[in-house]
């Protein structure tokens, strides 16, 4: 039985700078230079055990897969080194933070094979949140993320007011492999690669951490923290865990105002959620997380198997003695709405199969122009009958309603799945950092074949 080993985390190059007094000054308080956060990332082939029976070729940061679990501070100063040591080009985007452009990874900014690039950004306060790390490169990205190129990226705040709650990271994949172990890409033109490009390429191997069917061991009573983040390309899971409710406290871009209840969790690919499980079976009993059907298909590429539900992990309680409830914080932080009577601009996104505002991604064109600091509302509508998950980079939006009907609470969020024929409309503030901004479907076959824009956010003059 192996038990849930979240990837390793690296912290090891953290250089705590020196706390700065205020020198003689009658402010009180000593202020702190932000804390220094230095590491290296090597992207790179390797052979790794993915599946029993064998290793496979992969690519890997820092030789492992899924990539090393990063952690930061709000207000860390920080500094990757990317190293590229693969034979093509890449990039690493940190998927949902509020950076500047220049360190986002987008496909403007390919690091060449061999070539080296520092990513430099400082996590902002109110950033503390579940993110994730991805390639990004041009036309490329669903094959890297298929050979192993993705990592969990958490960012603590000082004032979590769940920060004492024994917590697990989740981290869901999926991949497809030969008999022999490979991992199994379509061959160009042939029948599954059509399928792939429908459905967004979808693994019959469900991975947590990089393994398949770990088990969470829990004491009964006892209330965990998950961090689920959906790191695969196409799937979409509908998380339940059998004979449990949930407490949702977050999504994104972090946690709730308040907690919410939910039997089950639709997360589609490139979301991320914060639950609390509280174990209410007996010391000794088990349960089973599953994703249960949900068709987000067109009828003509719906897999048979679609509606059978998967197992995804065991949560193990243990045979000691129940421990006693623990009090859930009523309140969790708050969300400032985004004031929509400031909208300066209205734009529509239309999805089509394969295409946003009838348009392939073209890497010279912009497709919107936004003011920075400017306040928006943003409209996509899906016009075909299969799901496509939106995502903006850069900025942390609030989802105002869908088909109009008003989201039942405030939240940050950087996507959102717009489901068959359905509109979504989010508002959303340019603020801090202008520059060229990717928004996409992030069914990364999608993605790479063109269902992409940019949006070019500008300063303001005075
Ligand atoms: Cu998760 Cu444009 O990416
Ligand atoms: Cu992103
Ligand atoms: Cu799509």
């Amino acid at each position: 039985m192996t038990s849930v080993r979240p990837p390793r985390t690296i912290m090891s190059f953290a250089l705590l700078c020196a706390l700065v007094s205020a020198t003689g000054v009658a402010y009180g308080r000593a202020r702190a230079l932000p804390r220094v956060v230095e590491l290296t990332i090597t992207a790179a082939p390797t052979r790794l055990s993915l599946v029993p029976g064998g290793t496979t070729e992969v690519l890997a940061y820092n030789g492992q897969v899924p990539g090393p679990t990063l952690e930061f501070r709000e207000g860390d100063h920080v500094v990757i080194h990317f190293r590229n040591r693969l034979a093509e080009a890449t990039t690493i985007h940190w998927h949902g933070l509020h950076i500047p452009a220049a360190s986002d990874g987008s496909p403007m900014d390919p690091v060449k094979p061999g070539g080296n690039h520092d990513y430099v950004f400082d996590i902002l306060p109110g950033a503390a949140g579940t993110y994730w790390y991805h390639p990004h490169p041009d036309g490329r990205t669903g094959y890297q993320v298929a050979m192993g190129l993705f990592g969990a990226l958490i960012i603590r705040a000082a004032d979590d007011p769940i920060a004492s709650i024994p917590e697990k990271l989740i981290l869901l994949s999926d991949n497809r492999f030969t008999p022999r172990g490979v991992v199994d890409l379509p061959a160009e033109g042939s029948p599954q690669e059509e399928v792939d490009e429908v459905n967004g390429r979808e693994g019959n191997v469900l991975f947590v951490n990089g393994q398949v069917m770990p088990t969470i061991a829990i004491r009964s009573g006892e209330v965990q923290r998950w961090r689920i983040i959906n790191a695969s390309a196409a799937r979409v899971y509908r998380l339940a865990l059998e004979g449990h409710e949930f407490l949702q406290v977050g999504t994104d871009g972090g946690l709730f105002e308040h907690p919410v209840p939910v039997r089950e969790l639709v997360l589609a690919n490139g979301e991320r959620a914060e639950l609390l499980v509280r174990a209410t079976g007996a010391p000794g009993s088990r349960a089973v997380l599953r994703t249960l059907p949900y068709d987000r298909y067109v009828p003509q590429t719906r897999p048979a198997d679609w509606n059978v539900p998967r197992d995804l992990l065991t949560l193990q309680v243990s045979d000691d003695a129940p421990v006693a409830a623990l009090t859930i914080p009523a309140r969790l932080r708050p969300i400032p709405a985004l004031d929509t009577t400031k909208v300066t601009a209205r734009r529509f996104i239309v999805f089509s199969q394969g295409m946003i505002n009838g348009k392939m991604m073209d890497m010279h064109r912009v497709d919107e122009r936004g003011r920075l600091g400017a306040t928006e509302i943003w409209q996509v509508e899906n016009l075909v009958g299969m799901d496509h998950p939106f995502h903006l980079h850069g900025f942390q939006f609030q989802l105002l309603d869908r088909n109009g009907v008003p989201e039942p609470f405030r939240a940050w969020k950087d996507m959102v799945n717009v489901r068959k024929h359905e509109t979504a409309r989010f508002v959303v503030r340019f603020d801090d950092y202008a520059g060229m901004w990717m928004y996409h479907c992030h069914i990364l076959d999608h993605e790479d074949h063109g269902m992409m824009g940019i949006l070019e956010v500008t300063p303001t003059r005075r």
